[in-house]
């Protein structure tokens, strides 16, 4: 053992090679600073549990102790129950899938169902297309498999299909292995923006002939705002799409309990992946969910998550409006997220200390991609605050904006201003604001 360089890690030269992909996302770092109760956060996509009455959990859970104690205490099946399973599958008929529910397998979050299917795909090297940007999630577990990560690029319908067409076929000539697309068609995270039905048709058609994998992965499908985003794609394809769901939006993250349903034979090797992952997805989890499933009227408790993401869906844009006019963003309808854009000059990274220093925090555009891109491009949340601090923290995000604006313009930025774009994004996103 060797202990070289400036790195004081005794065990710097034993780590495997793939650990040099192992790094604190930029979501992760803000959350320590943006958990001082006096910042107002814009920054974490967390669900906003308190919004759950404690009596429909501690009833499911009190029903589960008394009924199926031992059961829900124990190990259980590396597939998942079987009435979890079943659950799954009306969940899924939500959205138009249709399936077996033997074709499930329940994981650790959906997060832990993206390590798998990677896991079971990508040798280092390997291409994964995702689009641009893309959670910074799963970009974190495919650079962990030393994924080779290409962008595609969006516009406010989602990904765009001819340049899918087009990356696929430069990959192809340079003799480049694609091992799937990982998609997030519903209220993007982070853009914010829903892939419309004939785009999913067409994106289906093109990795089909090129036999290409799709991972849809969908955890806010079901948080629309006004209409229903359109059917799942793995409703019109069960043999080339593994689609992702999870409880941690719909119901509670802590749960820790999302699911895969796969093509058959793909779904055999998530069984072997996850049973040496962790043996059994939680029991208890699984559980407490079927039993609230069976019990509650979980459909309402969806609606009222609705209802109250909706409202601080509308703070964000009107606040956005009245004290950003100048700058462009996304307008999604349903989810978590804003996607923003400053203009050209400003690098959102490093405006984030002043901006913590003004007691708001975002999440830099950089986060969201494997190349570098994103500089001029934040990412806002609006699941957790309340209406009322939203609009304190783009009030406080105007300051420091504006102020970097300022300070452009006095230290040789002259053309800067130019370069802001005049009309508001309010309902109407230009097709290049991603
Ligand atoms: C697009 C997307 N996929 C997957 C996940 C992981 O969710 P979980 O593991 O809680 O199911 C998240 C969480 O934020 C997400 O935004």
């Amino acid at each position: 053992m060797t202990n070289q360089g400036t790195n004081l890690d005794p065990w710097y030269d034993s780590y495997a090679d793939r650990t040099a992909g192992l790094s604190a996302s930029e979501v992760r770092a803000l959350f320590a600073v943006a958990s001082r109760p006096e910042v107002v956060s814009l920054a974490g996509g967390m669900p906003y549990v308190s919004a759950l009455p404690k009596e429909m959990v501690l009833g499911s859970i009190e029903k589960v102790m008394h009924a199926n104690g031992p059961m829900a205490l124990q190990y259980g099946s590396g597939q998942g129950t079987p009435a979890i399973r079943e659950h799954i599958m009306q969940i899924m008929a939500l959205e138009g899938i249709r399936g077996s529910a033997d074709n499930v397998v329940v994981t650790t979050g959906s997060q832990q169902a993206l390590d798998l299917v990677t896991r079971l795909f990508i040798n280092p090297g390997d291409v994964v297309l995702a689009e641009s940007p893309s959670y910074v999630g799963a970009l974190g577990v495919f650079r962990a498999y030393q994924a080779d990560v290409v962008h595609v690029a969006m516009d406010d319908e989602g990904l765009v299909p001819e340049s899918l067409r087009e990356t696929i076929v430069a990959l192809e000539a340079a003799g480049r292995p694609i091992k799937f697309l990982y998609t997030i068609p519903n209220f993007h995270n982070p853009a914010g923006v829903t892939l419309t039905w004939a785009r999913r048709l067409e994106i289906l058609d093109i990795c089909r002939s090129h036999g290409i994998l799709v991972l849809e992965d969908n955890p806010y499908g079901l948080l629309y705002f006004d209409q229903p985003a359109p059917q799942a794609m793995r409703s019109v394809d069960d043999e080339g799409v593994i689609y992702l769901g999870s409880f941690s939006k719909t119901l509670a993250p802590g749960f820790r309990v999302g699911w895969a349903l796969a093509p058959h034979a793909i779904r055999e090797k998530l069984i072997l992946a996850n049973e040496s992952a962790t043996l059994a997805p939680n029991s208890f989890g699984q559980y407490v969910i079927t039993e609230y499933l069976d019990q509650t009227d979980w459909k309402g408790q969806i609606d009222t998550f609705r209802g109250i993401y909706s409202e601080r869906r509308d703070a964000m844009l009107s606040a956005l409006g009245e004290y950003l006019p100048s700058l462009t963003w996304t307008r999604p309808d349903g989810g978590f997220f804003v996607w923003v854009t400053l203009p050209d000059e400003l690098d959102s990274k490093a405006m984030l200390p002043r901006a913590v220093k003004e007691l708001v925090a975002y999440t830099p555009g950089t986060a969201f991609f494997s190349d570098g891109q994103g500089r001029s491009n934040i990412r806002l949340s609006f699941c957790y605050p309340t209406p009322e601090s939203i609009r304190l923290g783009v009030s406080r995000l105007a300051t420091v904006i504006n102020g970097e604006i300022d300070l452009l313009r006095t230290f040789g930025g002259a053309s800067m201003m130019q370069s802001i774009p005049t009309r508001s994004g309010v309902g109407n996103p230009p097709p290049n604001i991603l």
